[in-house]
């Protein structure tokens, strides 16, 4: 039967008290299981494992301080829940990083690097052989029934929809292309049905209702469940183009019309980093003119209609959590929130957009309630996408599996704490292909656009190193530079013997750049394990466990004289291993997949 669900001021009230008696038992599992409307997991006595809702905005920042404008996100999720400021991307793009998301695995591992084949995009999803490696199918293979509907990849279209169909779900209803990214003509593709046009209907409140159909679903099926809950806000409005040789066109989102006036006067944060009067960055950005007055006013009016989007979200939110909570089920239910990637706008020049390695577009928007998690708390603790397939097996209490390249984010107050002594401190930061300039004055694709890059931030320290695929290196030290307005890498570092005599973290500035690059070149192929503590790779004794300890002067000679750099010998729009230079530092004792690796002893 289908539990027939009331508008929410109209909820019946022997429903209301049950709910409220449930809400008054959170401690007494057993006692609420009885009260529970419907009860969850009927077959075992056993207090029900916990529920999971995933709210997955897109290209959604936190630098730009889109939060701010969230009031039921700050109601429900922030002041009841746990905020992880240091929470990356590992890859600043949709469709990779879903990818990367959804499977627990780096870029480099997925291949799945692009928007669309030949290196990404849903058909390389599928013939990467993932669809059967992912977290939908590992949930219900430990028993949970699970829902999604938005976005799902990109290049899963109204033609692939079913070649086959995305495996793991009770219930999907996706937004496929060409029309995922028209706030008022989206198709949206349930279950096994065709794909249904919806002319002038308003995107993001048509997912709504579905999220909350199939959260209706999940509770009727009673079983524990997981809901995915992905819409399109604020990603850019694209009409992509139905002929190659054409363009697609980004314009600023479309709010709802009840949204459309809000905050008349938001304009993007003016920081250091904000249409800068001198080039900073680096390749392509450090080319880019100075944006005039009607670029900068028309690149705020994106940003206002970014916030006006995302209204329909904190509705969302909303009423997510008022319905989980008249179910009875608010606390045994962990609600996730986050993004796909960060995004820029105005940044070092640039028009608005992802893609590149700087704060904006990787440090992201994560925070997460549930049975156990601090609420109202900031964490600084370092986490990332790779880890949270990881933290949702940690949650519903099976082993990880030992292609994850993450690991599981702590969710107490206890692990939190040790986890401020001993998480790893790195993020490995990956980009294949092209960056797209979106918005009125965005008119370019940059290619060349790819690097690798690590983000590295200790107790005392906070740094950000990348390599370009032309060999462009840069170097921010965070700390002392939070807009990464000067880059420090010495432009003659590879040509002499003796570098400068600039010191950073009291060390010889040669000395942490060799740190930094022999990290990335662990990382930029590390496998499982290795990608959460690359430094044991190095130093298999264990005496190494962070950048500080590595920086001790009796490893010189091996970071300095022995290791090989990362380099590329050209740059290719995707994952060809012949362009990435040298994949293994000198021979060693250590294997690792087979080839000789380097070693300290
Ligand atoms: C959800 O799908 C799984 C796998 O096909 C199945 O075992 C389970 O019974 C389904 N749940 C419902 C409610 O249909
Ligand atoms: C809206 O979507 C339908 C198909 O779903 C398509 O035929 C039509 O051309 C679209 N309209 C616009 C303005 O893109
Ligand atoms: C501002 O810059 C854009 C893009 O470079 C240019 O097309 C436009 O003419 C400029 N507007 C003014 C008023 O200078
Ligand atoms: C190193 O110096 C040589 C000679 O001065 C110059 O030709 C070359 O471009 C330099 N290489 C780098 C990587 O700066
Ligand atoms: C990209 O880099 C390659 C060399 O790696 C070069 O041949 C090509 O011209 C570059 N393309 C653009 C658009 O800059
Ligand atoms: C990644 O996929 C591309 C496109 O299929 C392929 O050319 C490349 O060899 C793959 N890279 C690796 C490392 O497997």
């Amino acid at each position: 039967m289908r539990v027939k669900f009331a508008p929410l001021s109209g909820f019946g009230t022997a429903a209301a008290i049950l709910a409220f008696v449930a809400s008054l038992s959170t401690t007494a599992q057993a006692q609420q299981d009885e009260v529970s409307i419907p009860r969850i997991n009927r077959g075992t006595n056993q207090p029900s494992r916990p529920n999971i809702v995933f709210i997955l905005s897109d290209d959604q920042d936190v630098h730009l301080n889109s939060l701010d404008y969230m009031p039921h996100l700050k109601q429900h999720l922030l002041d009841q829940g746990t905020f992880f400021s240091r929470h990356y991307c590992t890859i600043a793009l949709c469709c990779p990083s879903r990818v990367n998301l959804w499977t627990g695995r780096a870029g480099h591992n997925t291949n799945v690097t692009d928007v669309s084949p030949p290196y990404g995009g849903y058909p390389k999803f599928i013939s990467q052989g993932l669809n059967d490696k992912w977290l939908p199918v590992w949930l219900q293979q430990s028993g949970y029934n699970t829902y999604y509907t938005g976005k799902l990849f990109n290049a899963h279209s109204v033609i692939n929809y079913n070649n086959p169909f995305p495996a793991g779900f009770n219930g999907s209803d996706f937004l496929l292309d060409p029309y995922t990214y028209q706030y008022l003509n989206a198709t949206f593709q349930r279950n096994h049905d065709p794909p249904v046009s919806h002319t002038g209907e308003y995107s993001t409140d048509i997912l709504a209702q579905k999220a909350y159909g199939f959260l209706d679903d999940a509770v009727t099926a009673g079983k524990p469940f997981f809901l995915g809950i992905a819409p399109i806000a604020c990603h850019s409005n694209v009409i992509l183009p139905l002929a190659a040789a054409e363009l697609p066109i980004f314009t600023a989102p479309i709010p709802a019309k009840r949204h459309e006036t809000l905050f008349p006067d938001a304009i993007v944060p003016r920081t250091e980093s904000f249409n800068p009067d001198q080039p900073s960055g680096a390749n392509w950005i450090k080319k880019l003119p100075i944006q005039n007055e009607s670029n900068v006013d028309s690149n705020d009016r994106f940003y206002r209609q970014r916030l006006r989007s995302l209204q329909v979200v904190d509705e969302i939110i909303d009423k997510t959590v008022r319905r989980l909570e008249q179910y009875g089920i608010l606390e045994n239910t962990y609600i996730i929130y986050s993004t796909d990637n960060g995004f820029h706008i105005g940044q070092h020049r640039m028009q608005p957009g992802k893609s590149c390695g700087y704060e904006e577009d990787i440090n992201i928007p994560l925070i997460i309630r549930g049975p156990g998690v601090p609420a109202g708390e900031t964490t600084d603790i370092v986490t990332t996408h790779t880890d949270l397939a990881p933290t949702i097996f940690d949650i519903i209490g099976i082993p990880p599996r030992p292609e994850f390249d993450g690991i599981a984010i702590p969710l107490t107050q206890t692990v939190l704490l040790e986890a401020k002594q001993n998480r790893y401190e790195h993020v490995n930061v990956e980009y294949w292909g092209f960056a797209i300039e979106e918005g009125d004055y965005g008119t370019t694709f940059h290619y060349n656009n790819t690097y690798k890059a690590i983000r590295v931030i200790g107790k005392s320290y906070s740094l950000y190193y990348s390599i370009w695929c032309n060999n462009e290196h840069e170097l921010y030290d965070l700390a002392r530079d939070p807009y990464q307005m000067r880059n420090i890498f010495p432009s003659n570092h590879f040509n002499s013997t003796q570098t400068s005599k600039s010191k950073l973290l009291g060390h010889p500035l040669s000395a942490v750049i060799s740190r930094l690059d022999t990290l990335l070149f662990v990382l930029k192929s590390c496998k499982a394990a290795e990608c959460v503590r690359p430094w044991e790779t190095l130093h298999p004794q264990g005496n190494v466990q962070n950048l500080r300890d590595a920086l001790s002067p009796k490893y010189d000679y091996f970071y300095e004289v022995e290791q090989r750099r990362v380099a590329y010998t050209r740059c290719e729009p995707g994952y060809i291993i012949d362009a990435e230079g040298p994949q293994f530092p000198v021979d060693g004792l250590i294997y690792r997949d087979g080839h000789a690796w380097s070693a300290w002893v």
